[in-house]
């Protein structure tokens, strides 16, 4: 039995990476698998809220009852969290987004020319999409509550609690080392104004499961327990 701790709650939550474009074959892309934000989207879902889930390229079925929306870019990925986050109350972005995208894109597709001259490639930073929906009137009004991944490959505790700040995010969650991806197990570190508490190893889906309680006892009004 699951308690329906967000109930009559919206939430949006990204997933998986973003594709950022060169030509029309060719790209930059993070690894992610998605799982964890889709363990997420599905737990959401499971207690009660209406769930979109933004994703990136990945193989992934959607889970039940969850409204989801593919993107591509980080462009586009923010594009759909401006517009999902309108009327939500909460926002957890566990996408790797690509910092960078090629400048400019080419109509088609780049041909080696003989030279054996490789092509340079500008980029340009993308859109920090957790900042900016963090910085949001809603955020800022406290009517969106806004979690945060880190995946860092050292000093996790000080760079999460850094990171925490620098987004002005009330929670912010560490994948605790080490960084492996499309595992279906993790262990969590959860850093808020209090201090960081861990969610040992276990399934995504159970630690989204806690992840989602967590988050629905420091919503505004939650009572606490
Ligand atoms: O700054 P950094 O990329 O380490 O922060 C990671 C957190 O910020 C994750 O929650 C990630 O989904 C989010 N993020 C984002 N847009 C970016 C970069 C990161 O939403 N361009």
């Amino acid at each position: 039995f699951q308690p329906k701790v967000l109930a009559g709650r919206r939430v949006v939550v990204t997933a998986g990476p973003t594709f950022e474009a060169m030509d029309p074959i060719r790209g930059i892309t993070n690894h992610s698998s998605g799982k964890m934000g889709f363990a997420i989207a599905r737990a959401a879902r499971e207690a009660g809220a209406e769930v979109t889930l933004v994703a990136g390229p990945v193989h992934l079925p959607t889970p039940r009852g969850v409204v989801r929306v593919d993107v591509l870019s980080a462009q586009q990925m923010l594009q759909a969290c401006l517009q999902a986050t309108q009327n939500a109350s909460i926002f957890i972005a566990t996408a790797a987004v690509a910092d960078w995208r090629p400048a400019s894109r080419s109509e088609h597709k780049i041909k080696k020319d003989g030279s054996g001259q490789a092509p340079m490639l500008h980029f340009v930073e993308n859109p920090d999409i957790l900042l900016t929906v963090a910085q949001s009137e809603r955020a800022r009004a406290g009517r969106l509550f806004c979690v945060g991944f880190a995946a860092e490959s050292e000093n996790l505790v000080a760079h999460a609690r850094a990171k925490r700040e620098r987004k002005g995010i009330p929670l912010l969650v560490g994948n605790i080392g080490p960084l492996t991806f499309g595992q279906d197990d993790n262990s969590l570190l959860l850093v808020d104004a209090q201090g960081e508490r861990e969610l040992p190893r276990a399934p995504k889906l159970a630690l989204a499961r806690d992840l989602v309680a967590e988050i629905a006892q420091r919503l505004p009004g939650a009572v606490a327990g």
